[in-house]
């Protein structure tokens, strides 16, 4: 798939500006606080409905103004396809895909593809286990709009089940609680099974890409917690019963103990845990290896690449890894931002767009 332009309204610093991306790789340059990062994170809004970096939707609009819009038109192999989103500043954001309103975000996932990183990723092997549930819940969300509803709802079940168990009344609670266990259990098999596939295939793409950008120094493996196994119903018996099993523990406690919302994944670089023992460098080269296992966990499902955003990668990393990251960026439409383009080798050959101030400079 390639994003072949990025039209921005009142987006963050650009009043009106179009972005135009080739195959292969392309090149935002400019200096600090310019708005690369500002582009790139319009484009992961219009694939997944959600930003890395902003709070609140609001945040986005220009300041001063009152509305924003963001659209991108985009070649897949089934054809081209264009999303827009509009942001107000006394109202919820509206999503099109295709000239066509749509109502729920579920609908903008899946169109539009792209895997994102920036330094703020390093949140997924330096932080808690909430920030590696976040990068399973957003890519398998992409990957599979059923993923993305059974997770709302399990939300959602999970917040009402939350509430029971602070209620006063125990009778209440131990009448009620098996109503929304049978939901939980259920919405929750679904995010279980999927992923449990979603990591198995992770890891081996994981480990050949830090591999290879290790030069074959260092080893790199992902699991899951596979605390609950099998398919979808027999997940759904084990949350069940480890629902009824936790109920004492939850009714004491006045939250959920078990279930997917507690999992999540070991990240390992030589067989010791990267969070704990890893080098910068080491957690910097494991984050950006499992987002490039994440293209190609999107390539054997859509049998396409997604665009694949490096947002401020590239000047942390040493040349060797650099030149070595090189090889798979070739393999697909890449977005890469740096201050200076000389570091992104092989930029001669590169589409080069210069920004400053949220403005397209031409050369
Ligand atoms: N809603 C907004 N309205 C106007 N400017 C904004 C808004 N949000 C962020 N900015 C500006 O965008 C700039 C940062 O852009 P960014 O893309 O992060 O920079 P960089 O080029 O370093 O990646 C800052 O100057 C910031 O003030
Ligand atoms: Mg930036």
């Amino acid at each position: 798939m390639i994003v072949s332009q990025l039209h921005l309204t009142d987006f963050r610093n650009y009043a009106e500006e179009t972005f135009r991306y080739r195959e292969g790789v392309n090149i935002v340059c400019g200096g600090n606080a310019q708005g690369k990062t500002n582009s790139a994170e319009a484009i992961f809004f219009l694939c997944t409905g959600y930003s890395p970096r902003a709070k609140r939707d609001k945040q986005v609009i220009r300041h001063g103004q009152t509305s924003a819009r963001v659209s991108c038109e985009a070649q897949t192999r089934y054809g081209s396809v264009s999303a827009e989103i509009r942001f107000f500043s006394d109202r919820n954001k509206e999503v099109s895909v295709n000239g066509v309103p749509v109502s729920r975000i579920g609908e903008l996932l899946g169109n539009v593809n792209s895997v994102f990183f920036n330094p703020g990723e390093l949140r997924l092997v330096q932080e808690s286990p909430e920030d590696r549930r976040r990068f399973l819940d957003i890519s398998l969300s992409q990957l599979s709009r059923g993923y993305f509803y059974a997770l709302q709802k399990y939300k959602k079940i999970l917040a009402q089940r939350n509430n029971l168990l602070k209620e006063e009344n125990l009778s209440l609670i131990r009448e009620t609680l098996p109503v929304w266990d049978a939901q939980l259990a259920a919405a929750g098999a679904k995010i279980v099974a999927e992923r449990n596939a979603y990591v198995r295939m992770l890891s081996p793409f994981a480990g050949e890409a830090h591999g290879e950008i290790t030069g074959g120094r260092e080893t790199l493996t992902v699991t899951g917690d596979y605390r609950y196994e099998g398919t979808e119903e027999e997940i759904c018996r084990q949350l069940a019963d480890a629902l009824r099993e936790k109920a004492d523990k939850d009714i004491e406690l006045g939250y959920t103990t078990v279930g997917p919302h507690r999992d999540d994944l070991k990240i390992r670089v030589n067989d010791s845990d990267v969070r704990t023992y890893g080098s910068q460098g080491q957690q910097r080269t494991a984050a950006i290896s499992l987002k490039l296992a994440e293209t190609e966990i999107f390539r054997e499902r859509f049998g396409e690449y997604p665009v694949l955003i490096l947002d401020d990668a590239m000047s942390e990393l040493d040349c060797s890894r650099k030149r070595r990251l090189q090889s798979f960026i070739g393999k697909m439409q890449t977005i890469v931002t740096v201050t200076e383009k000389e570091d992104v080798p092989g930029y001669e050959k590169a589409n080069i767009i210069r920004v400053e101030d949220g403005k397209i400079m031409s050369d």
